[in-house]
């Protein structure tokens, strides 16, 4: 198998997207991931993937908690902004701090999860973070942006 057509094959499942953030060390982190996925009801837990050579990935590793900050259609701007490795990913941004954790909380986005770091493991050339769920807030009238076959989409 070629690495080309298991990326391929895995870029044809549509998600949405999000910017996992943290704040560690008095800097505020954060990187746009499609590996966001929920993974257990009680207790509600959620899951991230983050490759080892990621900038932030240190900070991650250091911070116990993460915000999940899933993106409206009307943020593809701040989803490029956060793929790339930047010293200063936040400017331009909307953003507030968790009063608890010291969270980067993005503004604008369809549903905030905040975190507490539940557990973390290496897997190949990511880590896989799980967090536990401590505090969510739910934009109704916000449509998700979409990522699908290499690009950003927006519902129909
Ligand atoms: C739509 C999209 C989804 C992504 N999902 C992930 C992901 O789940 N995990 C990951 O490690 N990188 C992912 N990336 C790549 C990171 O966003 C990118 O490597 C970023 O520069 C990492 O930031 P950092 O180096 O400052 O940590 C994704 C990129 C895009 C465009």
């Amino acid at each position: 198998m070629q690495i080309e057509d298991f990326k391929k094959a895995v870029g044809k499942f549509p998600t949405g997207v999000c910017v996992i953030t943290t704040s560690f060390n008095d800097i505020l982190w954060g990187f746009t991931a499609n590996s966001f996925v929920s993974v257990s009801l009680a207790p509600p837990l959620v899951s991230f993937c983050l490759n080892k050579e990621a900038g932030s990935f240190k900070a991650f590793v250091g911070s116990k908690h993460f915000a999940v900050n899933i993106l409206a259609s009307d943020q593809q701007e701040i989803a490029k902004q956060f793929s790339h490795s930047l010293s200063n990913k936040f400017v331009n941004v909307d953003y507030k701090l968790s009063a608890e954790l010291q969270t980067p909380l993005i503004s604008g986005v369809t549903s905030l999860i905040e975190c507490k770091k539940f557990k973390e493991f290496e897997c190949g050339d990511h880590f896989v973070f799980i967090g536990e769920v401590v505090r969510i807030n739910v934009d109704e009238s916000k449509a998700p942006l979409l990522y699908f076959a290499k690009s950003y989409r927006e519902m129909k």
